[in-house]
């Protein structure tokens, strides 16, 4: 017998009944709706902030830029779709330790996966909005209804909502819907801004390919191959860029997540690196040869086995349900690509 499966909210019955003419278009500016003029209230219905011409296709609004980060976080392997908003006029600036946005800068990240449920296609369960504007940043979340044809803004104070998805395969997962303070927590590193997908490590190649455009003058070098000594430390570094570094950065002050591996200091602090404190496990980092034997290792595959019984909590801590298999796969391949002597 086959357990019951949570339905996805179904939110659509009264959108017929909802007006939803956009704002006034502003003159010389192609965006419309909420998107154009950030400064009021969200709309209740995303159809209605200009994000997407077309919710049902995800086609994007005027204005929109499409991306991809150079190394995307693993969310439980849904696809993901992002867009970014400038204001007319207005550029990104990577001149400093971060990069800075624009006030009025809306950036949007959707959530879908291939099969849920006995439907056909890909459907998205989620958008996630995070905006600039004067007195600081906001962060949203628009819940999708089952027909995939409109969402519903979270209420003021929204709680993680737990979904059961299956998988192509026919797997079943948990997939957990964030809640308000979960944004922050991995958006709001101490000393950062909260865009984590357009930043110093992470330079999307659709951005690049319009840097004239987009950024004030062009952003410092980020590529992994030449900080790496092998091609299995460059994968190694992409994986921790992409899942890790966004907290492990270090400017973080929470006591254990202040090492940094970030690509310039990833080997030093973790190659016969310690672990800083008992309080999450005592070991070391990366033992050159011994995947089992890494903390590293432990923390982000182990963990999350059935009847682990160590002392290191799951990383990443937040947004994962279900195992990346590439995590497994890069940090394996790397640590076993190391000899002894590779340890300082
Ligand atoms: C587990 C950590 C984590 C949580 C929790 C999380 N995010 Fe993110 N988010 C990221 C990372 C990392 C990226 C950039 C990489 C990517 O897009 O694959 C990102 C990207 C985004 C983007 C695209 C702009 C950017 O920063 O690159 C938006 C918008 C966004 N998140 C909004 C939200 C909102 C709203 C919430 C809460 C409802 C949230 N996120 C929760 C880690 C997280
Ligand atoms: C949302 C923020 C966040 C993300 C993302 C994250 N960590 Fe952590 N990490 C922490 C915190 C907080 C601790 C301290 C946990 C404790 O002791 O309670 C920690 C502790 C650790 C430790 C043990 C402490 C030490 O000194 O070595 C390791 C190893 C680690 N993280 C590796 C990773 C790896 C690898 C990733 C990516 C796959 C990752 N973390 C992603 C926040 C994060």
């Amino acid at each position: 017998m086959s357990a019951p499966r949570i339905p996805i909210r179904l939110l659509s019955l009264a959108l017929g009944l909802v007006a939803c003419g956009p704002a006034e278009q502003r003159e010389g500016d192609p965006r419309i709706g909420w998107v154009a003029d950030i400064s009021a209230e969200l709309p209740e219905w995303l159809s209605e902030t200009g994000i997407y011409a077309d919710p049902a296709t995800l086609s994007p609004g005027p204005g929109a830029v499409a991306y991809v980060p150079q190394h995307p976080l693993w969310s439980n392997g849904a696809d993901k779709d992002r867009l970014l908003f400038l204001p007319p006029g207005t550029r990104i600036d990577p001149t400093g330790a971060e990069f800075a946005f624009p006030v009025g800068t809306v950036l949007v990240k959707s959530f879908a996966f291939d099969a849920i449920e006995g439907r056909d296609g890909a459907v998205t369960l989620e958008t996630r909005v995070l905006a600039r504007r004067a007195d600081g940043w906001v962060y949203a979340l628009y819940h999708w209804n089952a027909e995939g044809t409109e969402a519903a803004l979270a209420g003021a104070d929204w709680r993680a909502e737990s979904l059961t998805l299956e998988d192509a395969s026919g797997a079943r997962f948990d997939y957990t819907l964030p809640g308000k303070l979960d944004c922050r927590s991995c958006h709001e590193t101490p000393g950062t801004t909260p865009v984590l997908g357009i930043a110093r490590w992470q330079q999307p190649e659709a951005l690049a390919e319009r840097a004239d455009d987009l950024y004030t003058q062009a952003p410092p070098d980020a590529a992994l191959d030449t900080l790496a000594d092998s091609p299995e430390e460059a994968a190694a570094m992409s994986y921790v860029v992409a899942n890790c570094a966004f907290c492990h950065n270090g400017r973080n002050t929470g006591e254990n997540a202040a090492f940094s591996l970030e690509p310039p200091v990833f080997r030093e602090n973790t190659v016969g690196r310690e672990t800083d404190s008992s309080a999450s496990g005592i070991g070391v980092r990366i033992v050159p040869g011994d995947a089992e034997g890494s903390a590293l290792y432990e923390a982000v595959v182990r963990t999350r086995q059935a009847g682990y019984r160590g002392d290191f909590k799951p990383m990443p801590p937040a947004g994962i349900d279900r195992v990346d298999p590439r995590a497994e796969q890069v940090l394996r391949r790397y640590i076993e690509s190391l000899e002894p002597a590779d340890a300082p």
